[in-house]
This record gives C-alpha cells, sequence and structure tokens, in this order.
C-alpha cells in the first residue's frame, strides 16, 4: 500500500470516545499529556519507568538489581531485569487463584455454540500444575522446548502455562501447518516432546491434527512423548510414545513452580523472513511478560471484572499476548475461541459478545472486511454495549473498514485500537489509547510506552525528521519485550534486525509520519506477504514449489512468487513458474494441461505448508525478470499482476527485459 504524504495530512482526527475510558482507579492513563509525560520517560529514563512497572505488575521470586543491560550503538539484543527470577505461570495464575479462586479466568467458546465451558483461575491452576506433573514425569526438565500443537482449546492455554511452569519453554505451531512444516519447526527447537489433539473441530469440520503430528514425527525419531487432548475420543495412540491428556488427572492439584531468571526463553514462534527457513523467535521470560502485562493493560483498558475477547490463534504471536499472558496477567476473563467468524452463522462474534458482555474485542481487519459484507441488519439486533475497545491487528485497516467498525460494532462508543507490532516485538509497538489518544482511520495511533519509532531513508540509511516523511520504520532503543534471538542463529537475528539500519531495530516494514507523528504503516519491505494476517515467507513457497512432481517428475525450473492486494484477504499469492522441458513438451503435445500443472503446483504449498499458504493463481511463464546478478524483479510481476503495466519504471537494470510484454499478455489472457 503505497502511501501518499499529502493524502495523509487530509486523514480526519477522530476524538477517541471519553466512556470508552476504564473507571478510575487502576492506574490508567486518563489524558493526552499524561500519556505524552509517560512515554517521555520512558523512553529517556527506561531504568526508572521499567524498573517501576516490572515491579508493580509482575510478582518476583527474586528482585533484579539492573533494569537495563544494553550494547552501545544497540548492535546486540538487550538483557532486562538482571539477576531477577520469577515464573511466568504463578504471575498468569497462582497469584489470581490464591486471591480470588473463583474468579474466572477462561471461558471456552466451543465450535458448536452452547458446548463451551468456564474455568476459574483455581481451576486452572490445578490443571496447570497437574499437566506440568504429568511432563515431568515424561522427563520434561528447565530448558527443553515442548511443541504444543493444538487449536484455540482451553488445553492450548494450559499446556503453555504448564510448560512454563516448570521452567521448559514452548513452542506453539499454528494448528493449519501440515507434517512437513511442523516436522522442521520441531527438529530445529529439537522438541522431544509435543503436546497435540486427537482431532480438531473448526467450523463443524474435523482436522486431523493427531495424523498430521504423526506425519511429522515419521523424521523425528528424538520425539519420546505425544500427549493427546481427547476432543472427538477418535484414533489411536502408538503405545510407549503417546499419553492422553487425560492422564494429568492422576497428579495432585498443586506443584511449585520453578523460578527461573528473568532472560530465561519463555517460548520460541517461528515466523516466516525473507528467506524460506523459518525463524523461531525467541521471547524472554520477564520482559515479554512485562511487555504483555503493560500494553494489555493500557492498550485495551483493562480493569477487574473485563472480559476480553481476542479472536487470534495461539499459533500466533497476537493469540500469546492477548489471548493468554496479556489478560491472565492482568487478572482478567479471557474467550478462547474455538471456531470462525462465520459459523454457525456470521454473526457469532456478535453472539459471543452479547452472551459473555465481552468488554474488549480483537481481530484482523481479514475478518471485519469479511462481515462488513452482511450488511448492517443483523447486527443491529446486538446489544454490543458491553464493549469498550476494539482492537485491530495484524494489516493496516482500510477506512472503510475502520468506519465500520467504529460506526457498526462499536456504535461510536469505544476506542479503535489499531495495533501495530510483529512477533518480534512480542507486543504493541504503535496503538490508541483508549479514550485518550485521538485517532485517525489508517493510523496505528502513537507509540507505545518505551517505544521510539523513527523511519529512515532506505538508500542512505540516515533518519528522516520532517514531517510528513515517508521511509523505513525503524525503533531506536531497545525494549523489554523484543525478541532475544532467533533460536539457534545470533548471527541472523543481528543480520535482520540490528545490522540493516546500525543502531536501530528493523521492523521490516515501510511507514509514515503525519505531520502530527501519527504512525501510518504501509506493510512488509522485504518479501514478505501478509494473507488474512498470516504473514508467509514467497521464498518458503518458491521452495515448495521446487518440490512439485508431475508423473513423478519435478515440474518447475524456478517461479517467482509474489502478493497482489484482494478484497478480502488484504494480500493473496500470486505465482510465476517456469516448467521443465519435459512438461512443457507435454503440455504442448496435449498430453497434460496447464491447469493440471497449476491444480498440482498449488496442491504442494498446500500440503508442504498449509492450506492457508496456497496461491490463488499460478501463471506459468517462459522466464522471470531478473537483474544481470540474477536476482528477481518481483516489483515488476506485482506491477504487471495488478495492471499498473504503464508503471513499470526503470527496465534497463533488467537482463531480459525481451519478456516483459510476453509476462504481460499471459496474465492478461488468463484475466
Ligand atoms: O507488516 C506488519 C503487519 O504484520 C507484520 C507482522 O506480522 P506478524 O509477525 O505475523 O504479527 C502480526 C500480529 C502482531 C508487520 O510487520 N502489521 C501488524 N499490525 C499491523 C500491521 N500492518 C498495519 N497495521 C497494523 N496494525
Amino acid at each position: 500500500m503505497p502511501l501518499d504524504n499529502q493524502k495523509l495530512l487530509d486523514v480526519r482526527s477522530v476524538d477517541a470516545p471519553a466512556n470508552s475510558l476504564p473507571a478510575d482507579g487502576h492506574g490508567h492513563v486518563r489524558d493526552l499529556e499524561t500519556y505524552k509525560a509517560m512515554w517521555k520517560e520512558s523512553v529517556e529514563n527506561p531504568d526508572k519507568f521499567f524498573g517501576e512497572q516490572a515491579r508493580n505488575l509482575l510478582v518476583w521470586n527474586r528482585d533484579f538489581d539492573q533494569v537495563l543491560h544494553k550494547s552501545a550503538n544497540f548492535v546486540d539484543s538487550p538483557a532486562w531485569f538482571l539477576n531477577g527470577q520469577l515464573n511466568a505461570a504463578v504471575n498468569c495464575v497462582d497469584r489470581h487463584a490464591l486471591a480470588d479462586p473463583n474468579r474466572i479466568a477462561i471461558i471456552y467458546e466451543a465450535d458448536e455454540p452452547g458446548e463451551g465451558y468456564t474455568l476459574t483461575y483455581g481451576e486452572l491452576l490445578k490443571k496447570v500444575c497437574q499437566l506440568a506433573q504429568l511432563l515431568i514425569s515424561r522427563g520434561v526438565k528447565k530448558g527443553d522446548v515442548v511443541t504444543i500443537y493444538l487449536p484455540m482449546v482451553p488445553e492450548a492455554v494450559i499446556s503453555m502455562l504448564a510448560v512454563a511452569r516448570i521452567g521448559a519453554i514452548h513452542s506453539c505451531v499454528f494448528a493449519g501447518f501440515s507434517p512437513g512444516a511442523l516436522r522442521d519447526r520441531i527438529l530445529d527447537a529439537d522438541s522431544r516432546v509435543v503436546i497435540t489433539i486427537d482431532q480438531g473441530l473448526r467450523a463443524g469440520k474435523v482436522i486431523e491434527a493427531k495424523k498430521i503430528v504423526d506425519d511429522a514425527l515419521e523424521s523425528c525419531p528424538d520425539v519420546q512423548t505425544v500427549v493427546v487432548v481427547e476432543r472427538t475420543g477418535k484414533g489411536g495412540l502408538i503405545p510407549g510414545r503417546d499419553i492422553k491428556y487425560g492422564e494429568a488427572g492422576k497428579f495432585k492439584p498443586y506443584c511449585p513452580a520453578v523460578p527461573v531468571d528473568s532472560e530465561h526463553p519463555l517460548f520460541l514462534l517461528y515466523t516466516s523472513g525473507s528467506t524460506g527457513k523459518p525463524k523461531g523467535m525467541q521471547h524472554s521470560t520477564a520482559g515479554y511478560l512485562l511487555g504483555a502485562a503493560l500494553t494489555a493493560k493500557h492498550v485495551f483498558g483493562l480493569t477487574p471484572g473485563d472480559i476480553m475477547f481476542t479472536a487470534g490463534d495461539v499459533g500466533w504471536i497476537t493469540g500469546h499476548t492477548y489471548a493468554v499472558y496479556g489478560p491472565l496477567i492482568n487478572g482478567v476473563t479471557t474467550v478462547i475461541f474455538e471456531s470462525t467468524p462465520v459459523y454457525p452463522t456470521h454473526t457469532r462474534y456478535w453472539d459471543i459478545v452479547d452472551k459473555h458482555q465481552v468488554t474488549q474485542f480483537y481481530v484482523a481487519p481479514t475478518a471485519l472486511r469479511l462481515l462488513r459484507k452482511y450488511g448492517h441488519e443483523e447486527i443491529e439486533k446486538y446489544s454490543l454495549k458491553s464493549l469498550r475497545t476494539l482492537g485491530s491487528v495484524g494489516e493496516p485497516i482500510a477506512e472503510e473498514v475502520w468506519e465500520w467498525y467504529f460506526h457498526n460494532v462499536g456504535r461510536g462508543r469505544c476506542t479503535i485500537c489499531d495495533t501495530y507490532w510483529l512477533t518480534e516485538s512480542g507486543s504493541i509497538l504503535g496503538t490508541s489509547f483508549p479514550g485518550v489518544t485521538p485517532m485517525k482511520p489508517g493510523s496505528c495511533g502513537y507509540p507505545f510506552f518505551g517505544i521510539k519509532p523513527v523511519l529512515i531513508n532506505p538508500t542512505t540509511g540516515v533518519e528522516v525528521d520532517e514531517r510528513p516523511a515517508e521511509g523505513v520504520l525503524a525503533i531506536a532503543n531497545p525494549w523489554p519485550s523484543m525478541a532475544r534471538t532467533i533460536w539457534g542463529d545470533y548471527p541472523r537475528y543481528q543480520d535482520t534486525y540490528l545490522r540493516p539500519f546500525p543502531g536501530h531495530f528493523f521492523t521490516g516494514d515501510g511507514a509514515a509520519m503525519d505531520h502530527e507523528n501519527f504512525i501510518f504503516v504501509a506493510g512488509r519491505m522485504d518479501d514478505v506477504v501478509n494473507v488474512s494476517g498470516h504473514r508467509l515467507s514467497t521464498a518458503e513457497i518458491e521452495a515448495s514449489f521446487l518440490e512439485g512432481k508431475l508423473d513423478n517428475e519435478p515440474m518447475i525450473v524456478e517461479s517467482a512468487v509474489v502478493g497482489i492486494e484482494d478484497e478480502l484477504t488484504g494480500q493473496a499469492i500470486v505465482a510465476f513458474v517456469v516448467l521443465e522441458g519435459w512438461l512443457k513438451d507435454k503440455i504442448a503435445a496435449g498430453e497434460h494441461t496447464v491447469s493440471d500443472m497449476s491444480r498440482e503446483a498449488i496442491q504442494v504449498v498446500r500440503k508442504d505448508i498449509g492450506p492457508f499458504a496456497a496461491p490463488k493463481k499460478v501463471f506459468v511463464v517462459g522466464d522471470l525478470p531478473k537483474t544481470r546478478s540474477g536476482k528477481i524483479m518481483r516489483r515488476i510481476l506485482r506491477k504487471i499482476v495488478s495492471g499498473e503495466t504503464d508503471q513499470l519504471g526503470e527496465l534497463s537494470t533488467l537482463s531480459n527485459p525481451q519478456i516483459i510484454d510476453d509476462l504481460i499478455s499471459t496474465v492478461q489472457n488468463s484475466a
């Protein structure tokens, strides 16, 4: 989404509705001046600011003796709260369970409406402790990585917390990933234990999660234990390796938590980068928990008694920070939603909001775009009065969608928090504050505490001071919840985030800031595509094409995958492929068709990565546009496929400019 600086000046500013401000007395920011003063202190004196916040919001087994350890010029990842000790499960569960065991921690909204249940903090503590002991009995110890391959069921939350309770590290893999993608993540993390479910249920359909795990584990000989949640009771167990989750019930209701160092890894979460190999982003315990606690409290205005509904999955960072850690640290109730926004009908979200009196609703624009298509009439039948803040995350929200969200869901009473952040940041970087900061549709507002966003000229590497301006979005200082490394590959971490613009953390996004310093995120500058809020690497999809076979022969020589704008999914994946000679001959002889090939190629990606990564369209071309050094010019392909053939820009750097007409006609003829 290119941003037009002049247009930014015209984006109207909307006052955040005052009644979305939570009741007084819980230490929330209550006016713009306070926000500004707190932000200033947080970036100028992080030791004081975050030291106080960490002591206020988290419970410690041992106090830390230094707040921040950072390298000169920010060339290394930081360490926070040195020599402190704490435990994540104690922070999320024990303290609330001991103070108020009957408070609801989790509302489980099952796939079929009416089939869910609730768990109190007291019950959650018992379940976490029991599973923790089951894991110990299978040899899991501090520092081991446990892979969690679960859909949105309460057992996913219990598993994360049970792993954290014993000082192990969880690595949640989105339950839409294929066996191959799951295998890669298990092997990379050297994980010996997997927690999964016999079958998942989503929109009435069965997801064969255990079968996927079994397939993945064929090439993971070191996995010794698979804990299987029984959702449907179907499917067998492999003796010696598999164990029913229900066996946890044999253990006593309490076990002590293992205090870990502040910097001890809490979890890994794999995300896509510019190369084919997914990156295991490693988050710390104390810094991450503080980021989750502080953002959940201030961005969503969490107040005791609140019911937060984050419609994200624990397979992604949004689910980690705002369906699990953020709400639970703050002692509120979190809604764990197993289904989709349109099952059994497109009013499912609004049913949930009214039924459970949800106070905070947090979702990706892709779902809003879908629901907006159903019009106003149905939604008007709902009260939605309990709502105070409405969050948006994962992709830019278009102005029309923002307006629809603000008026039809929020009824003009709720603050829209367009929250910008990423897996690597652990928690929100930019947002509105409920009832405090003005909002601009399409902007993710102002920086959160401790975040100093800057724009950098990508060519000169110099910070751009004037406003309005656009450039590369970078953060000029370390913040507590930033990922500390890529699991097992710190040099790659440095190369990706800290070296591109020395002294800054490179977000990977392009952005603009208007004359009032509102941040407008344009999107990824690397080869990462954002489909329905899922971050996908074009290189990963291209690598999977190479594995595609027809008649047992490889069919694709090379390919280029690009993201194009899509009305529903934000971006969609389109692929350009060059076929092997034998296949070209067979197509010419009428023995195969282009559609056979394209179906097969799409199938390969579905199988290799997961259905959500499937390209929307595959174009067969003779050659790909390349520079003289052999780099594929995806920019040109993007323009051609978006019909902007008059804006292809400079072609003189191409080694093969003669192919352009061919590319254009292939795309046009297949429209
Ligand atoms: O391009 C930005 C986009 O999502 C990317 C991060 O994806 P992921 O790590 O999967 O985390 C998504 C959930 C936090 C970013 O680099 N993005 C995220 N939030 C926004 C956004 N783009 C525009 N506006 C946002 N609010």
